[in-house]
């Protein structure tokens, strides 16, 4: 069965064509970065028309890469949740479109669920349950995953997400945008220890695996200050190598402890932050730990994932009303605590 799948919830228009859930034949992904970054971040109008004056032709190409044409497709996949809703509403539309014109099955996915699946696109599927270790710009989750379908979120930020600490820390010293990918590079070159920022001491109670960001980013803006009022020069690559252990620090702290209370070993890790390099050898390191990455490629925003995951629930035989609607928050998953 092949999946035509859609993926348009933030800054990447994104379509791909995945044989069986497995095979990714297309996996086409036009990034917006450049519209967004003279403003420091993703603008919600511009998003939304550039997936508007991209749709087609990105879709195109996938399906031309692929080698195939609308009529091979067997069915369509879109997310349909969290994202910014009017950018959602540009794939959603196309795809319900596409769905209608063609007659195929069509659904809509959660695009978490879609982060937490990339990994199975490439060679290790694990079996369920184990960890997952959701880190993006838009969310930072550690849940337990019993399916492809079914998480239990065990631990959240109670502020901001990890990808956009990175963000603002890289908007704050000025060291380009998205700021994760160039504050990992300018860490290779720094010392971890120069700065001591503050870890969030959360860990009680319904909030054992909780995080938080909004310390560390206190601490990073003071830090500048502190360089202006002592007219000092910035220090990048130090500070991006401090900042960076700790972010991720914080994360790996509430990680290990939920994998030391469920026993659960195997930790899928999915979302743009799932590509730094600390965060790969961190958990590399830990002999009582087999972790998983998505390939590089399929760590941000993709077409590839969703339609993986798409083809889950299609060959179980679920399919989404033409009537769906997307929605810019995620609709039920479930919080709870050993
Ligand atoms: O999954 P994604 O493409 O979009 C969302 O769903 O949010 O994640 C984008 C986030 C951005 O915050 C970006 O700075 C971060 O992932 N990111 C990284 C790295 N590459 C991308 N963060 C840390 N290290 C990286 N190498
Ligand atoms: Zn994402």
């Amino acid at each position: 069965m092949r999946v035509l799948g859609i993926e348009t919830s933030c800054d990447e228009t994104a379509a791909a064509v995945v044989e069986n859930g497995k095979t990714i034949l297309s996996n086409i992904v036009a990034t917006q970065i450049p519209f967004h970054a003279e403003f420091q971040g993703v603008v919600p109008e511009i998003a939304s028309r550039k997936h508007t004056e991209w749709i087609y032709a990105v879709t195109k190409t996938a399906l031309d890469e692929a080698g195939i044409s609308p009529a091979d497709v067997d069915g369509v996949a879109v997310t349909g949740e969290p994202g910014m809703l009017g950018s959602l509403l540009v794939g959603v539309n196309f795809a319900k479109a596409f769905a209608y014109m063609e007659r195929l099955p069509f659904i809509t996915v959660n695009h978490i669920l879609g982060h937490l699946y990339a990994s199975r696109l490439g060679e290790t599927a694990p079996d369920y349950p184990f960890l997952g270790l959701l880190v993006s710009g838009g969310h930072s989750i550690i849940c337990r995953a019993d399916n492809f379908d079914a998480i239990t979120v065990l631990g959240t930020t109670i502020d901001d997400a990890v990808g956009e600490a990175f963000d603002k820390t890289a908007k704050y010293y000025r060291l380009g945008y998205p700021g994760g990918a160039v504050i990992d590079k300018l860490a290779q070159d720094g010392d971890a220890t120069a700065f001591r920022f503050p870890m969030p001491n959360l860990y009680k109670g319904e909030h054992r695996y909780d995080f938080s960001y909004s310390g560390l980013k206190t601490a990073v803006i003071n830090q500048l200050d502190q360089f202006r009022v002592k007219q000092e020069p910035t220090t990048p690559a130090d500070l991006a190598a401090s900042f960076q252990k700790t972010a991720v620090d914080v994360l790996l702290r509430s990680l290990f402890r939920a994998v030391e209370d469920t026993g659960l070993t195997t930790v899928v890790a999915g979302g743009g932050v799932a590509a730094n390099s600390y965060l790969r050898a961190c958990l590399a390191d830990r002999p009582d730990v087999h972790a998983i990455f998505p390939p590089l490629p399929l760590c941000g925003d993709n077409a590839a994932m969703i339609a993986g995951l798409g083809y889950q629930y299609l060959a179980r035989g679920d399919r989404s009303a033409l009537t769906a609607v997307a929605s810019s928050r995620t609709q039920g998953f479930k919080k709870k605590y050993p």
